[in-house]
């Protein structure tokens, strides 16, 4: 039977990282996209294209997703990974980058003040940009202990 290391994550976490995540990451960029580039005319001017709240609805529902998946791998595969000394720079990197995400989030749905929420969505989604190459690099640097 083939077995995996109990440090790494089982084959279904696994696949749920990388579909929720990459769910966010295309949700996000997607927003960003309609965001800048794409507008439509108006009855009053230029107006925010229809489909830029559907990729924040999808952005919402990947980060529910997400968040739970995150929140199963932390008792085994932290644990274990900080104890064994393994993989814990990338580790804490992602990590942080996570946290940093969900506490900005927290801050686009409940910061009233216009500045602040202005600044709490640039930090997310620059932060946000920085998270799928610290997966890659994390799952990567995993494999040396293969
Ligand atoms: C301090 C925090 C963390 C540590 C110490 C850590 C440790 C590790 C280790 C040791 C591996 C290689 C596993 C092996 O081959 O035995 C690995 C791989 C991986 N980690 Fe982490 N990790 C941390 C945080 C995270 C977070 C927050 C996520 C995602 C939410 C994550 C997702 C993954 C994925 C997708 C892989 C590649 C698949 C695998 O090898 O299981 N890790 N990590
Ligand atoms: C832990 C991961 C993440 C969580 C929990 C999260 C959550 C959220 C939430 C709750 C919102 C506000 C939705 C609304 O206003 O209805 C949001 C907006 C946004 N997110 Fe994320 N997100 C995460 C990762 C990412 C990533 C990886 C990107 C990649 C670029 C990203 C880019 C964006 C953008 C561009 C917005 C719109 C900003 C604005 O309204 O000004 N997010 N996110």
């Amino acid at each position: 039977m083939n077995t995996r290391r109990p440090s790494r994550l089982s084959r279904w976490q696994e696949w749920s990282v990388y579909i929720s995540c990459g769910l966010l990451i295309v949700s996000g960029i997607g927003w960003l996209i309609f965001d800048k580039w794409v507008h439509i005319a108006g009855e009053y001017g230029s107006e925010h294209h229809p489909l830029q709240h559907t990729t924040l609805i999808l952005h919402g529902v990947a980060a529910y997703a997400f968040l739970i998946v995150a929140g199963t791998i932390i008792p085994v595969h932290i644990g274990l990974g900080w104890t064994l000394r393994r993989n814990r720079k990338s580790g804490m990197t992602f990590a942080s980058i996570c946290i940093v995400l969900a506490l900005t989030a927290l801050g686009l749905y409940y910061v009233g003040n216009e500045v602040l929420r202005d600044w709490a969505s640039v930090v997310h989604w620059v932060v946000g940009l920085a998270a799928l190459p610290a997966l890659v690099l994390h799952a990567i640097s995993g494999r040396r202990f293969e």
